[in-house]
This record gives structure tokens, C-alpha cells and sequence, in this order.
């Protein structure tokens, strides 16, 4: 039988050994990691034929009430599912106000739109639809469209086993962003999971910032890098909204939300629309910050065409604003500590996934 000696002296052995084996990053961070199988929805698991309907949906014109927009039109597949300029492009005789978030693993995402307002991607597919600013399409209208053609019958017959109907439209669209809409393995993923190298000396460094000095990580946590909550993050207000169409769309808005005095809104007051509490004032849902090199510009109105221009916000403690989260103030990082920080961001990349076309 061994002595409780030698049992505590194994025991140290191990723990030492553990000490040495982990990554010092890894002990700071606890958070973050490798991306993890996204879950299913158990009322709509992925098949083939669901899968298939999803992706027809995604970019058939006839969901938008002009005919001449699809999902794919704001969500670009060649620039990460997103659009490369600062505002979304919006239905006729409308303008956005805000940037189209990447679809990029937004089935990891609990919080939906910039605001929140969406609870799942099966309901913010159709409120898309309709959505006079995006698309403008009425659900009935476009059934009866989708009943008339024997294609798209055939599709949601094999998808869902029911007629084409608004639900399984909806579901159809979740279900292929959710499981589709995946990164591949970033470096790093490949260096969370035990490949040292696959890291620069600078990410690595950088990494270390995130966790660290630049408490990154208290906000952008967890695989995805979101903690799936709203915060302000000192972003002052948009000059842009002094132009009499952003007045009118920002009043749309908060009219379409029921705030009082819609006409008297000038700034996007953010998750404030949804809860109308003012500790929500110009709170926006924190977003993933995987694939960044591919969803510039940057923010809920892509107000920062750079990573540069990001890091100098955080950098300089925001731009002071009321409801300021407190955690945003000056970081003092040095020029090195700010390209270690990029590096280490843009080793969040993955590859996109590929769509599998007639043409491939
Ligand atoms: C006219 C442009 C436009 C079209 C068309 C469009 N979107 Fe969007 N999408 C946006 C914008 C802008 C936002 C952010 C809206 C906001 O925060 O108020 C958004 C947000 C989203 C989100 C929320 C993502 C997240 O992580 O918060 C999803 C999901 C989404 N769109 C899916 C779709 C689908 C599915 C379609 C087709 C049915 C579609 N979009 C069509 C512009 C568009
Ligand atoms: C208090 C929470 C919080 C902290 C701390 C924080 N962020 Fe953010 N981050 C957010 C939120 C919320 C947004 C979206 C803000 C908006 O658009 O209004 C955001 C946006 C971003 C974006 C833009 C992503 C995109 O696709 O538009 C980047 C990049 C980013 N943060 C990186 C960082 C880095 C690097 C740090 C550390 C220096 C950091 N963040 C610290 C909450 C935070």
C-alpha cells in the first residue's frame, strides 16, 4: 500500500506537470474556445430536404414585395454574409440605419438583430419578409405565388410534408442559416485545441491583451465570442442621422416599436426600442467577432471601416457618452500590444462555407 506520502508527492508531480503542460492563456481564459457543434431546434431538425428549401428561399427574388430582392442582397455570401458598406441597402422608398450583422454561425447567436427584438431565427425569418424597410412582402401573397409553382411545391412536400405555408417558410430559412452558416476551423481553434504553432508569437500575445489589458473578454466570450447581451459601448451619435431620411426612418422605427413621441427620435436608441428601459439606452447585442477580415466596416452602423479604427475606440475609452458601460475606458495599450491585439482578431478566421451550386 502506498504512504499518504508518496500519494501527495505524486499528486504535486501531476500538478506540476499540468502547469506546465497548459497554455498560460488557456488559465486566463476560460471562456473562450473551439467552436462547438451548433445545437438543433428538436421541432426542426436539419434534413437534406429542409436543407435544400432553406437555401432555394435564401435567394429567390419573389420574397420581397418588388421582386427584386433576396436574402442574399444584404447578406452577401462573397463578404461574409454581410455587406461591405456602413448602412444596409433597404426596400424601395426606404434607407437603413443600420449594418446587416454577418450570418456568419448566427445559430450560436441568442440574441437576434443588433436590438435583440427577434426571438428566433424561425420568426425573424418571416418578420424579414415582411419588414417594410427590408423586403415589404405580404406572407399571403406570397404562398399563394410559391403554392402556384410545382418546383417549390415539390420542395416544401419533401421538406415538411405540408403545402407551402408561411411556418415551414420560416422554419426552412432557420434551419439552413443555422446548420449551413458555419466557419470552418480558425488557427485559432486549431491552437485551443493543443497546436501551439498554429498561432503567431504576436496572436498569441495578442490573445493575452484580449483576456487581459484590454478586457475584451468580459463582453466577447464564450466560442462565438458573445455573450449574447447588450451593452454601449461610448459610441456617439451618427452624423449621418442629421439627414431628414435617417430622421424619417429612425422615427419609422420607434413608431413600428411604440416608443412615445416616435418623431421626436434622432439617434438609434438601441436595445431601449425593445425594453424601453433607459439603463438600455444605446445598448446594441454584442456580435461575434470570428471572420472579422471578411464583415467590415464595423458596428451596428458600421461607422469604423477598420480593426485599426475599432481598437483606437476601445483604446481611447469610448467617446464618453451618457449610459457609457463603465468597463469601457482608457486602456493605455502600447502601438505592439494594438498589433497583437489585430493579429490575434484576425486569427479568428475561418473558412466560409461554400455553397454547392449546379455550376460546382
Ligand atoms: C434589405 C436588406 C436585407 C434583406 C433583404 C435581408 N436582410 Fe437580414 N438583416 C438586414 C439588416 C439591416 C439587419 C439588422 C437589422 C437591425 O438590427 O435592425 C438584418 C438582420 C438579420 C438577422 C439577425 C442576425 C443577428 O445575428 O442579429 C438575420 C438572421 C437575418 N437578417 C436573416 C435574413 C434572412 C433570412 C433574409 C431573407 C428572408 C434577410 N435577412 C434579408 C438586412 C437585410
Ligand atoms: C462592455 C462590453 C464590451 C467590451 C468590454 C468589448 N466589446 Fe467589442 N463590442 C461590444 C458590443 C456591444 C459591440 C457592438 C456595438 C455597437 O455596434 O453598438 C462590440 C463590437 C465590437 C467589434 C465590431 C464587430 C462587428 O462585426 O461589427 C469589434 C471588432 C470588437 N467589438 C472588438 C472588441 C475588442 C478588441 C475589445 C477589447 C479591446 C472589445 N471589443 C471590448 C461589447 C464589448
Amino acid at each position: 500500500m502506498k504512504s499518504l506520502d508518496s500519494i501527495s508527492s505524486t499528486m504535486q508531480i501531476v500538478a506540476t506537470l499540468l502547469t506546465a503542460l497548459s497554455l498560460p492563456a488557456l488559465a486566463d481564459s476560460p471562456d473562450i474556445g473551439p467552436l462547438p457543434p451548433v445545437a438543433a431546434n428538436p421541432d426542426n431538425l436539419p434534413t437534406t430536404a429542409r436543407m435544400a428549401l432553406g437555401q432555394a428561399l435564401f435567394f429567390d427574388n419573389r420574397i420581397s414585395g418588388s421582386g427584386k430582392l433576396n436574402c442574399s442582397s444584404c447578406h452577401l455570401p462573397e463578404v461574409g454574409w454581410t455587406l461591405p458598406s456602413a448602412f444596409s441597402v433597404a426596400n424601395e422608398g426606404f434607407v437603413e440605419r443600420r449594418n446587416p450583422p454577418t450570418l456568419i454561425n448566427v445559430g450560436y447567436n441568442k440574441a437576434l438583430i443588433w436590438d435583440g427584438r427577434a426571438p428566433n431565427l424561425e420568426k425573424q425569418a418571416i418578420g424579414s419578409t415582411t419588414n417594410p424597410v427590408h423586403k415589404g412582402q405580404n406572407m399571403e401573397t406570397l404562398m399563394k405565388v410559391f403554392n402556384d409553382d410545382p418546383k417549390v411545391v415539390a420542395l416544401f412536400q419533401a421538406a415538411y410534408g405540408n403545402k407551402p405555408n408561411a411556418d415551414d417558410y420560416g422554419r426552412a430559412l432557420a434551419v439552413w442559416q443555422r446548420h449551413f452558416l458555419v466557419t470552418g476551423q480558425s488557427d485559432f481553434d486549431r491552437y485551443m485545441e493543443g497546436n501551439k504553432l498554429a498561432m503567431s508569437e504576436s496572436a498569441v500575445r495578442g490573445m493575452a491583451v484580449f483576456t487581459g489589458k484590454g478586457g475584451c473578454i468580459a463582453c466577447h466570450n464564450g466560442p462565438n465570442f458573445s455573450d449574447s447581451d447588450f451593452h454601449n459601448i461610448g459610441l456617439k451619435r451618427n452624423p449621418e442621422f442629421d439627414k431628414p431620411e435617417y430622421r424619417k426612418i429612425l422615427a419609422f422605427d420607434a413608431k413600428r416599436m411604440k416608443l412615445e413621441k416616435p418623431d421626436e427620435v434622432t439617434d438609434d436608441p438601441g436595445r431601449y426600442l425593445v425594453t424601453k428601459d433607459k439603463a438600455d439606452w444605446k445598448k446594441f447585442k454584442t456580435p461575434t467577432l470570428r471572420n472579422l477580415a471578411d464583415t467590415a466596416p464595423y458596428m451596428h452602423d458600421g461607422r469604423y471601416a477598420s480593426l485599426d479604427a475599432v481598437i483606437d475606440h476601445y483604446d481611447r475609452g469610448g467617446d464618453g457618452v451618457d449610459n457609457q458601460d463603465p468597463r469601457i475606458k482608457p486602456l493605455g495599450l502600447s502601438a505592439a500590444e494594438k498589433a497583437d491585439l489585430k493579429a490575434f482578431l484576425r486569427a479568428l478566421w475561418g473558412p466560409l462555407p461554400r455553397l454547392q451550386t449546379s455550376a460546382n
